[in-house]
Order: C-alpha cells, then sequence, then structure tokens
C-alpha cells in the first residue's frame, strides 16, 4: 500500500513537472507563432511544381496546409467527381500530387501546420471555405466585395484578395479587396 501511495505521488508530481515543461514549449511557440504573423503556420509552405500545374489548373492551387490529410486522401480517392468537374490524374501525377498534400496538411508536424485550423476542425471538409476556422475569419465580409465583385466571385478565389495565397500566407498586409483595396478592421 505504502509503495502504491508512493507511486502515485511520484506519477501526480511527474505529470505536474511536466505539465510546467510542456507550458514552457508552448509559450515559446506561441511567440515563435507570433514574430511570424500571417504565415500558416510558421514557415512559407514549399510548393510542388506538378501539384501547382495540375491543381492550380482551373483554380489556385490551394495551400495544402488549409485541409487535413483525411480531407486531401477523399478528395484524391474522387476525382473523376470533384465539385462537378473531372479532375483525374495519371497514376504518377496522383501519387507525386497524395505525398506533397500529405506531407503538407494542416495536421502534420511540419513548420507550416495549421494547429488554429484544426483547433476547430469538424468531420472531414472537402472545402476550405466551409471550415469552422474560415468561416470566423470572413464573417465580417459583405458579399457585396465576394459574389458581387466582378474581380472576385467567390471565396474559393483566396488569391483574388489574398496575394501570397499559394504560399499560405494569409497577414493582413498581403490582403486587398479588389475594387476596395486594403482591409482596416
Ligand atoms: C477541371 C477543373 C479542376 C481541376 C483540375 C481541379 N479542380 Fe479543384 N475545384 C474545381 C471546381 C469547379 C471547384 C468548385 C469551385 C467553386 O465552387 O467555386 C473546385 C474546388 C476545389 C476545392 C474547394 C475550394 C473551397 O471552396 O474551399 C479544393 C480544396 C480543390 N478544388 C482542390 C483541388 C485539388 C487538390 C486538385 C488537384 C488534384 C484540383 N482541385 C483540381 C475544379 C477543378
Ligand atoms: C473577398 C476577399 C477574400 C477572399 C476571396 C478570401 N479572403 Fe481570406 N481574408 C480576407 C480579409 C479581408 C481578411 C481579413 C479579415 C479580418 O481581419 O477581419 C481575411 C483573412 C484571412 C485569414 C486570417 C488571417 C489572419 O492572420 O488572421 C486567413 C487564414 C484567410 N483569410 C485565408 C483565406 C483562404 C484560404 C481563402 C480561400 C479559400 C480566402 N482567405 C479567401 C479576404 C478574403
Amino acid at each position: 500500500m505504502q509503495y502504491f501511495i508512493n507511486m502515485t505521488r511520484w506519477l501526480l508530481g511527474g505529470s505536474v513537472l511536466g505539465g510546467a515543461i510542456f507550458l514552457g514549449f508552448y509559450g515559446i511557440s506561441q511567440q515563435a507563432q507570433a514574430e511570424n504573423e500571417g504565415s500558416y503556420g510558421r514557415s512559407a509552405l514549399p510548393t510542388s511544381a506538378v501539384y501547382s500545374a495540375e491543381c492550380g489548373a482551373c483554380h489556385m492551387a490551394y495551400p495544402a496546409n488549409f485541409l487535413p490529410k483525411a480531407s486531401w486522401q477523399l478528395m484524391l480517392g474522387q476525382l473523376d467527381n470533384h465539385f462537378g468537374d473531372n479532375a483525374e490524374l495519371s497514376q504518377a501525377n496522383k501519387r507525386i500530387i497524395s505525398d506533397y498534400l500529405l506531407q503538407h496538411a494542416a495536421d502534420t508536424n511540419g513548420l507550416w501546420q495549421n494547429p488554429r485550423l484544426m483547433r476547430r476542425m469538424e468531420g472531414t471538409p472537402l472545402r476550405i471555405t466551409e471550415t469552422a476556422y474560415f468561416l470566423r475569419k470572413h464573417d465580417e465580409i459583405p458579399q457585396r466585395m465576394v459574389k458581387g465583385n466582378p474581380e472576385v466571385g467567390s471565396f474559393s478565389q483566396c488569391n483574388a484578395c489574398h496575394k501570397g495565397a499559394e504560399k499560405g500566407l494569409f497577414n493582413e498586409h498581403t490582403v486587398s479587396v479588389p475594387g476596395y483595396g486594403r482591409w482596416d478592421d
């Protein structure tokens, strides 16, 4: 029994210490993130020539770290019916693109991981524009600037407003709504 109590105390003590160390690291990583404000996550996203060419043919090549791995896998499994279009790829390019997306997805451990998006993630969305994080960040932008704006058309056109979108850069210095200019809130 005595042994058991000591063991419990040791484990509890360990977890308090572990928690303190964890919070320490968390503080440092939050600080690093703040210094690199606007890049998702802490560094620009590496790009891929094959991905940019194939998945940037009809719309911009969306930043891989704006959906989790499971979403990219689901999407790549049904490219013959991709939002009503056929976006099927050769086996070789599909493998390259799959590797790229899974290595740079929002829920990887890379520098580009996107914890702010993942914190509010629910289910396996196929649209970035339907994620809770995206909706919250854009809820103050009126429709006349989007649907009613011939230079934008829909929120799916990230690069119409965000000049660094393909590298995953979305900070306030690179956002400007066409026809309306810099966004001040
Ligand atoms: C043949 C044209 C075409 C190609 C090629 C294509 N897409 Fe799409 N994609 C679309 C259309 C159309 C939509 C829906 C756009 C809309 O609703 O405005 C879409 C939407 C998307 C969205 C959702 C955007 C949002 O609203 O959040 C993602 C993510 C996406 N595509 C990823 C990809 C990936 C990854 C590839 C490469 C494997 C790819 N697309 C290739 C036509 C294409
Ligand atoms: C109509 C223009 C427009 C489009 C299209 C658009 N955004 Fe934005 N976005 C904005 C504006 C304006 C803000 C700043 C909102 C604010 O600060 O209140 C913003 C903010 C953001 C932020 C938060 C930046 C931060 O550091 O707080 C992210 C991330 C983002 N957008 C990603 C995207 C992605 C990904 C897409 C495409 C799927 C997209 N946006 C499409 C206008 C747009």
